[in-house]
C-alpha cells in the first residue's frame, strides 16, 4: 500500500492513534526508549514511523516534519488511506507569554493562524481551529494522573520562524491570546475536522521569544519526556 508520502506493506501496522513529533528521529527515540515489539512502519524520505506497543496499546510514532504544508501532507494520508482516528502532535514550541518558562508543558486547546491552510484546503473562514474536546480531556487526566503541571491555552501555529521585526509576536499574543508558537496544530485540526477524525497537540516549551531564552538541540531531542509521558498515557 502506498500513498504518495507514506509506503507501507501492510496498511494494518498503524496504530488507531499516531503521535506525531516534528522530528522524525524523535519518533525514533520515542519508539527506541517507551514501545516494545517495535516495526518499522515507513521510512519513505526518512520520514520515520514506527509501530510497537505501550502497555499493551498498539501506538504508532511518525514524524510530520516541520511547518503546516508537511504535517498537512502526513496526517491527511493517515487519516484518510491508513485508517487513523487520533493523531497527537507532540512538540515544542517559542513562549510568547512572560508567565512560560522553558521546559513548561502546554496542552493547545486552540490554534490560531494567519495561514491561508484551511481556507485553501476546506474553505473554512476560521481562523482559529479546535482540538478535539476528548483528547484534551485524556491529556489533562494524564497529565494530572502522573503529576506533570501543564497550562490549556491557545497557540499561534505560524508559518514564520525567522522574521525582520522579532516583536510582532506581541501583537498576535495580545490580539489573539496565543502564549505561545509552533508552526503545525492548525493544519492538524483543520484536516481531522475535515475527515471526522481527532486531534490534539502537546507542546514543551524550548525556547522564549519574551526571554530569549532557549534550550539547545541535544536537550530538545531528548529532555522533552514529561510531554511524551502524557501523550503515551493518553493514548491508551
Ligand atoms: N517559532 C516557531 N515555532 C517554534 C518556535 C518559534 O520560536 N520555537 C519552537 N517552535
Amino acid at each position: 500500500m502506498a500513498t504518495p508520502h507514506i509506503e507501507v506493506n501492510d496498511k494494518e501496522l498503524f496504530g488507531k492513534t499516531v503521535l506525531m513529533p516534528g522530528d522524525p528521529l524523535r519518533a525514533k527515540f520515542i519508539a527506541e526508549n517507551y514501545l516494545t515489539d517495535v516495526k518499522m512502519v515507513n521510512q519513505v524520505r526518512n520520514m520515520f514511523a514506527y509501530t510497537g506497543y505501550y502497555q499493551g496499546k498498539k501506538i504508532t510514532v511518525m514524524g510530520s516534519g516541520m511547518g503546516m504544508p508537511s504535517i498537512g501532507i502526513y496526517s491527511f494520508e493517515l487519516f484518510k488511506f491508513f485508517k487513523v482516528d487520533n493523531i497527537i502532535r507532540i512538540g515544542s514550541c517559542g513562549a510568547y507569554s512572560p508567565e512560560l518558562k522553558l521546559y513548561d508543558v502546554i496542552i493547545a486547546e486552540d490554534a490560531y493562524s494567519e495561514s491561508s491552510y484551511a481556507k485553501v484546503a476546506y474553505d473554512y473562514d476560521e481562523n482559529i481551529l479546535p482540538a478535539t474536546p476528548h483528547l484534551v480531556t485524556a491529556l489533562n487526566s494524564s497529565a494530572e494522573k502522573l503529576n506533570i503541571p501543564v497550562v490549556n491555552a491557545r497557540i499561534h501555529s505560524s508559518d514564520v520562524f525567522y522574521r525582520n521585526h522579532g516583536d510582532v509576536f506581541r501583537d498576535v499574543r495580545d490580539k489573539f491570546g496565543c502564549v505561545a508558537v509552533e508552526m503545525e496544530s492548525f493544519a492538524l485540526y483543520a484536516n481531522a475536522k475535515f475527515l471526522g477524525k481527532n486531534s490534539a497537540c502537546i507542546l514543551t516549551v524550548s525556547d522564549s521569544l519574551v526571554t530569549r531564552e532557549e534550550t539547545t538541540a541535544k536537550e530538545r531531542q531528548t529532555s522533552f519526556n514529561k510531554m511524551m509521558e502524557i501523550a503515551l498515557d493518553a493514548a491508551r
